[in-house]
């Protein structure tokens, strides 16, 4: 039995359990609903409410915005009525936070959760045995280069009626970072609920791109959610009632910006659309109708040296990409988003085309590799754990990082400054995608290496060339897909801080078991 398989027959399992009982209803197929009925929501941008003396330089005041984590009812298509969710202030995904390159700001984050959750919690794993607070919520601002104490580490989560402040200093490229909950061993549960949104982090490079902006420019936030047929969402459970954790989540139903099949109506003109990887575990694999390019200017951590025309754009939970579509010979028609078999959504190009003087530049900027001669240490990293694929019974168990638990002492320790190359060797036959806070990096290659010979006497023996990233992959990454049965290479300089910050899978049910470390910056 493969992986897949075992997940959708515990799925099938636990759905004729609820079959069984009385009050509660099973998933919806969402092909049964009309697609296209609904139109797209763009989240509301935040706004600050006042100033506040920077940590550092007290003459300067930055902005504080003050965003609070909330249940809210929100319907996700026409005929279905309202799903609870957690969001931020009124919406989830919450409100867009746009910042600009060189003036920091603050976020306090207020947690207004209910006091209890409504999600099934695993209290059997690491740091959810206390029962008294269920609902824990910390916020980290993915990409962001801050310091310790603002990044959102795991076990400094808080409950309902508490809040904890944040500085964002804004000292890195324009890029679509984002912020999500990262609250110990429930992170899979909290963001399945909702709790994540967007931030646009700008500078001045790339305002003089003349990239199209204003309401040409649209996030789109991708994750995958299955419901009953209330509309309420639904979160698989093992089967086991004393360990409900799952290995990984797949729903049926891929939602944009919270909506299920939206419309988009467009004009036919060029569209940057800022896209976004919000599911737990689904991995997308983007194409538009009548196979248009899509070109992706930007990863990561912003932009790329230059456009990359795809056909199908591959993006793992927690990656994102700038793209630049161009509708001007669509006038009238329409085109549809998919990925695999799934429709996502809809794009109405009108006739009218109003002038387009934005760019799609040949250039976007240069990228400096960093030489690999210049990393001080190489680190050999193994991806492994999670049980015997063909032994179901063994499939409740955690996926390591290098054969560690989150409890056992701090292994890696990069001096603040340095180049280290760090080798992900996975053994698991799942793709794990692997993020590091505080830093960006960029990838080397990908290798295949013989696995019984390295589960043997631990021998890395290449079985293949090396491959260079895509071309899609080549810029400032902040989370890397480690391909099952390959050796994935990323350098990174230890810029910005020292303290301890973390580094995980973002595929949620795997970060929430064990598959993430604590590491340190040291000076
Ligand atoms: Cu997007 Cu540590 O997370
Ligand atoms: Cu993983």
């Amino acid at each position: 039995m493969t992986r897949r398989e075992f997940l959708e027959a515990s799925l099938a399992s636990s759905l004729l359990v609820e079959r069984a009982g009385a009050s509660s209803s099973p998933v919806m197929d969402p092909s049964r609903l009309p697609k296209f009925v609904d139109p797209l929501i763009v989240p509301p941008v935040a706004h600050s409410s006042g100033l506040k003396p920077s940590p550092f330089h007290t003459e300067i005041m930055a902005p504080l915005y003050r965003i609070s984590l909330r249940e809210v009812m929100q319907r996700i298509h026409r005929d279905l009525p309202a799903t609870r969710m957690w969001g931020f202030g009124s919406t989830s995904p919450g409100p867009t936070i746009e910042a600009r390159r060189g003036q920091p700001l603050f976020v306090e984050w207020t947690n207004e959760l209910p006091d209890r959750h409504f999600l099934p919690i695993d209290y059997s794993i690491l740091g959810t045995e206390s029962r008294k607070t269920d609902v824990r919520a910390v916020i980290h601002l993915h990409g962001g280069r801050v310091r310790p104490e603002s990044d959102g580490y795991p076990e400094n989560w808080y409950g309902p009626g508490k809040s904890a402040v944040s500085f964002y200093p804004n000292q890195q490229d324009a890029a679509m970072l984002w912020y999500h909950d990262h609250a110990m061993s429930i992170t899979r549960l909290n963001m399945f609920a909702g709790l994540f949104g967007v931030y646009l982090l700008r500078d001045k490079w790339e305002d003089e791109l003349n990239l199209p902006k204003g309401k040409y420019e649209i996030p789109l936030i991708l994750y995958d959610r299955s419901f009953r047929e209330n509309g309420q969402l639904y979160y698989p459970v093992s089967g086991d009632p004393a360990k409900p954790w799952v290995p990984e989540f797949f729903g049926d139903a891929i939602l944009v910006n919270g909506t299920l099949f939206p419309f988009i109506e467009i004009e036919a003109r060029k569209y940057r659309f800022r896209l976004l990887n919000a599911s737990n575990s689904r991995f997308l694999y983007l194409k538009l109708s009548n196979n248009r390019a899509l070109w992706q200017i930007g990863s990561d951590q912003g932009l790329l040296t230059a456009p990359v025309e795809l056909r199908t754009l591959t993006l793992a939970p927690g990656e994102r990409a700038d793209v630049i579509v161009d509708f001007a010979q669509q006038g009238g028609q329409s085109l549809l988003l998919t990925s695999d078999n799934y429709t996502i959504c809809q794009f109405r190009v009108s006739d009218n085309s109003s002038a387009d003087d934005s760019a799609l530049p040949a250039k976007l900027r240069t990228v400096q590799r960093i030489p690999e001669k210049e990393a001080a240490r190489t680190r050999l990293l193994t991806l492994e754990g999670g049980g015997d694929p063909d032994d179901p019974t063994t499939m409740n168990q955690p996926m390591l990082l290098n054969g560690a638990h989150w409890h056992d002492p701090v292994t890696e320790n990069p001096t603040l400054d340095t180049v280290e190359i760090w080798s992900l060797i996975n053994v698991t036959d799942d793709a794990h995608p692997i993020h590091l806070h505080l830093v960006r990096f960029q990838i080397i290659d990908r290798r295949s290496f013989d696995l019984f010979s390295y589960l043997n006497d631990r021998q890395l023996r290449y079985t293949a060339a090396a491959a260079p990233p895509e071309a899609n992959e080549a810029g400032w990454k902040d989370t890397v897909r480690a391909d099952p049965g390959m050796v994935t290479r990323i350098v990174i300089r230890f810029e910005g801080f020292v303290g301890r910050y973390v580094w995980h899978c973002h595929v949620l049910e795997h970060e929430d078991y064990e598959m993430m470390r604590p590491y340190d910056v040291i000076a």
